[in-house]
C-alpha cells in the first residue's frame, strides 16, 4: 500500500516535470495571474514550473525549472513594456553584457537566465563588490551608448554579479528614455567616496539599504520639480 503511495507520488513528480518540458513559454506566461491591491500587484497564480527569482516595479521574473531561460511577466498596466524592452534587446543583441532575448509576446520577455546575485544582493550579503565590476558597468553602458541607446534606471537590483565574478545588465526597458538619468553616476560616487574605504561597512540590512533608495528617490523628485 505505502508502496504503492510513494510509485503514485514519484509517477505525479516524474509527469509534472515532463509537462513543463513540452508547455510553451506562450503557455507558461499565460499561467502567471496577478490581483492588484493597495499594495501593489500580488501574484495568485503560476505553472509548477516557475519559480520565482525576483520582482520589480513593473513584473515578476521566473526562472523555468531545469532549463536557463527566465521569463518576465509584465503587471497589467505595463504591458507595453515588453514590446518596448524585446525592441532594445534585439539592438544589445549578442552583447555579452546583456541577456540574449528569445521570445517576445504581448506581456512577457523571454530572456537568459543570469546566476549570481544582483549587487543590492551583494551589498546585503557582504559579497565584494570590486573595482573592476564598477568599470564593467561602465563599458556595458558605453557599449549600449555606442549603439544609440540612452541608458537609464541603472540600479543595484538591475545590476548583476555573476558566480563567474561578471557583470550582467538588465531590465533595459527605459534605455530609449530621452531625459538623462544620473543613478548610475551617484552610485559610482558613493562606490568610491565610501563603500572603497577600509572603514565603510560591507554588509548592509535590506532595511537601510531601502532607506537610503527612498531618502535617494525623493531628493532626485524634488531636484526634478525645480528644474
Ligand atoms: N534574467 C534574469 N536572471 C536572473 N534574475 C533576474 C533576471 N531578470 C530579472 N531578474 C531578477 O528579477 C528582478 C526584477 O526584474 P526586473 O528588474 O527586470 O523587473 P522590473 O519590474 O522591470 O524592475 P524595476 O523595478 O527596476 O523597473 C531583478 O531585480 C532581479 O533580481
Ligand atoms: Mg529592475
Amino acid at each position: 500500500m505505502e508502496q504503492n503511495i510513494i510509485n503514485e507520488s514519484k509517477r505525479f513528480v516524474l509527469k509534472r516535470e515532463v509537462c513543463h518540458l513540452i508547455k510553451s513559454f506562450c503557455d507558461l506566461a499565460a499561467s502567471v495571474c496577478y490581483l492588484e491591491r493597495a499594495s501593489g500587484f500580488q501574484l495568485v497564480n503560476k505553472d509548477y514550473s516557475l519559480e520565482i527569482v525576483g520582482e520589480g516595479r513593473s513584473a515578476y521574473v521566473f526562472k523555468v525549472r531545469s532549463t536557463k531561460f527566465a521569463i518576465k511577466v509584465f503587471f497589467p498596466p505595463f504591458t507595453e513594456l515588453a514590446n518596448e524592452e524585446a525592441e532594445i534587446y534585439s539592438i544589445l543583441d549578442g552583447n555579452p553584457y546583456f541577456p540574449r532575448l528569445y521570445e517576445a509576446g504581448s506581456n512577457y520577455l523571454v530572456i537568459d537566465f543570469i546566476e549570481g546575485q544582483t549587487l543590492f544582493q551583494c551589498l546585503n550579503k557582504g559579497i565584494e563588490i570590486k573595482n573592476r565590476n564598477i568599470l564593467g558597468v561602465d563599458h556595458a553602458l558605453s557599449m549600449a551608448e555606442d549603439l544609440g541607446l540612452n541608458p537609464s534606471d541603472i540600479h543595484l537590483r538591475n545590476i548583476i554579479l555573476t558566480s563567474e565574478g561578471e557583470i550582467k545588465l538588465i531590465d533595459v526597458a527605459r534605455f530609449r528614455q530621452i531625459k538623462n538619468c544620473s543613478q548610475w553616476e551617484d552610485l559610482k560616487k558613493c562606490f568610491y567616496r565610501y563603500y572603497c574605504k577600509w572603514f565603510f561597512p560591507k554588509r548592509i540590512p535590506v532595511a537601510v539599504l531601502n532607506l537610503i533608495a527612498k531618502i535617494y528617490k525623493k531628493r532626485q523628485a524634488s531636484i526634478n520639480v525645480h528644474d
